[in-house]
């Protein structure tokens, strides 16, 4: 069954001018893009779409960091979208991410590490819905 994830490509990514690359290496690999958009995150933004880290030492520095640049918010549309995609970007820490991973090409470090994917079904769903309005999904 066709699931649904939230991708962001953050700030970093996007300053080096790779956000088109990467996209074209999810559209590569079968994910339908059902919407997308650039923004620049407000503080108020980025500490509640992260708001489940609030407690790990690095909450204020992972929001700084989503808010020093334009992202690019994309909800992708694919069978297995979630775990497919967490394969394709590779691990947070893009030392450890696997050969040919958009983290591994793309990524410099944990906190810098050029994308976002959605942990599960369900927060892919919340996460999507955090962003766009249904009407804004095709
Ligand atoms: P993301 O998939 O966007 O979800 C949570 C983010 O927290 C994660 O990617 C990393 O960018 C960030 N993160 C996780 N661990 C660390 C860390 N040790 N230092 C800085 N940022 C981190």
């Amino acid at each position: 069954m066709a699931q649904r994830t939230l991708c962001i490509i953050k700030p970093d990514a996007v300053k080096k001018n790779v956000h088109g690359s990467i996209l074209q290496k999810i559209l590569d690999s079968g994910f339908k893009v059902r919407g997308i958009r650039m923004a620049q995150l407000s503080e108020n933004e980025a500490g509640k779409f992260y708001e489940v880290h609030k407690e790990r030492p690095f909450y204020n520095e992972l929001v700084t960091f989503m808010t020093s640049g334009p992202v690019v918010l994309v909800a992708l549309e694919k069978e297995n979208a979630v775990q497919d995609y967490r394969t394709l970007i590779g691990a947070t820490d893009p030392a450890e991410a696997a050969e040919g991973t958009i983290r591994k090409l793309f990524a410099s470090s944990k906190g810098e590490n050029a994308v976002h994917g959605s942990d599960s079904e369900e927060n892919g769903e919340k996460e999507i819905a955090f962003f766009f309005r249904e009407s804004e999904l095709v």
